[in-house]
């Protein structure tokens, strides 16, 4: 194992990128050296609770200050602007949040940019960097269930499609391998002729013939469920049970599938301590969080792509969008890739542009004290 401790670099230090900073500071490998923000109020803050310089200018950071890893955690508006300018400035690795852009063309070009450049691109603290789900991959790949013919989501559209509902398109994408996608069928909550962000169901057909459907209206069930020729393996999000059919049934039944123990923790869900505070008055940044800063190391380490990487967040952005386009054409089938990509899909407002003017200054203000118990 490698002992390099890797210099981090923020940019954007609001909620979110305090999060991502407090993972780095619990991780061994790597050392949070130097902050920048636009906002003095929230750079000051970071500054004190983590102890670093602080720049009012992210190019000025990374010319001083020798950035192995930066966590862009911005505004959606900001992202393009930040990530370009970073890897032009010769960083290793960018992670940044999701979603990646409102504009494909944005996400096409930061990708592009990225890859040309060697440089690991991470995009969003997703579900999919999660440990437990690719412990679910790792059976799934070994054939002990038989091969994945079909996931089912239960409320996986949510009421943000390019929000909440790219984690959905990001697990859908895991256990698909990666496959690129055929065609996508899609309805809209509201309005598919907005370019705005809103909730969604519908149909993703991979081109390995693994096909997902997405219910988005409330019922007994929530979670995802992976369904494979001889078993399933199903998330409430929460926790998740693994089910097989006994070896010598020809035509299992739903009777005949028995559950599987010691698979999957029965006792620490996958959010396991989040939000509870820990010795030194941090809320914990729960799991996910800390995978995901994980495998931006992993990623640097073994020169391998980080598991939510910047390609699956243009690729969930365009299926998103593949949905509203299936919608505005009568509920078609719309293949992709996408040809139009200058097609836009705006995220909300609190996640395209600075929470705190979005939210206001007390309700912010209460946000970030969460994070740190004086
Ligand atoms: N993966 C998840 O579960 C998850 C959860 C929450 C938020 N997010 C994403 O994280 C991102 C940030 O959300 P947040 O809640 O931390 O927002 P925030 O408003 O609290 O933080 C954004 C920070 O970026 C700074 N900033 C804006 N433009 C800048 C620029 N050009 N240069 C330097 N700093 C700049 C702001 O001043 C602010 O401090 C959003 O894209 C959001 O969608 C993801």
């Amino acid at each position: 194992m490698s002992d390099i401790i890797y210099r981090v670099g923020v940019i954007g230090c609001g909620r979110k990128g305090t999060e991502h900073a407090r993972a780095y500071v619990l991780n061994p490998r790597a050392e949070v050296v130097a902050a920048a923000d636009s906002d003095p109020e929230n750079l000051s803050l970071f500054g004190e609770r983590f102890g670093v310089p602080t720049y009012a200018n992210f190019q000025e950071m990374l010319r001083n200050e020798e950035i192995d890893i930066v966590s862009a955690v911005l505004p959606v508006s900001a992202n393009y602007e930040v990530v370009m300018a970073c890897a032009d400035l010769g960083v290793k690795a960018i992670c940044t949040e999701k979603p990646l852009a409102s504009k494909l063309s944005d996400a096409d070009a930061m990708v592009d940019e990225c890859r040309r450049r060697g440089i690991k691109f991470g995009c969003g603290d997703l579900e999919r960097n999660h440990e437990a789900y690719w412990r679910a991959k790792l059976i799934i790949d070994s054939g002990e269930l038989g091969a994945l013919r079909s996931i089912s989501y239960y409320q996986g559209g949510g009421t943000q499609l390019s929000g909440g509902g790219c984690q959905n398109f990001s697990l859908m994408r895991l256990f698909a391998g990666d496959a690129d996608v055929d065609f996508v069928i899609g309805w809209l909550t509201d309005d598919p002729w907005s370019e705005y962000d809103q909730g969604g169901s519908g149909y993703v057909r991979f081109v390995n013939g693994i096909e997902a459907f997405s219910h988005i209206r409330d019922t007994g069930r929530r979670g995802f469920e992976l369904l494979c020729e001889r078993g399933i393996i199903f998330s409430d999000n929460q926790f998740i049970t693994m089910w097989k059919t006994s070896p010598d049934e020809n035509h299992p039944t739903a009777r005949s599938l028995e559950r599987v123990d010691g698979v999957f923790s029965d006792t620490e869900g996958l959010h396991f301590g989040f939000g509870t505070i820990d010795d030194e008055g941090w809320e914990r940044p729960g799991g996910r969080q800390r995978n995901t800063i994980q495998s931006m190391i992993d990623a640097l380490d073994e020169d391998i792509e980080p598991r939510g990487n910047g390609d699956n967040g243009r690729n969930v952005l365009e299926m998103a969008i593949g949905w509203r386009e299936s919608h505005r054409r009568g509920h078609v089938p719309v293949k992709l890739p996408l040809v139009d990509r200058s097609l836009r899909l705006f995220p909300v407002a609190g996640r395209m542009y600075n929470k705190k003017e979005v939210m206001g200054r007390d309700w912010y203000n209460k946000e970030m004290g969460r994070y740190k118990r004086a």
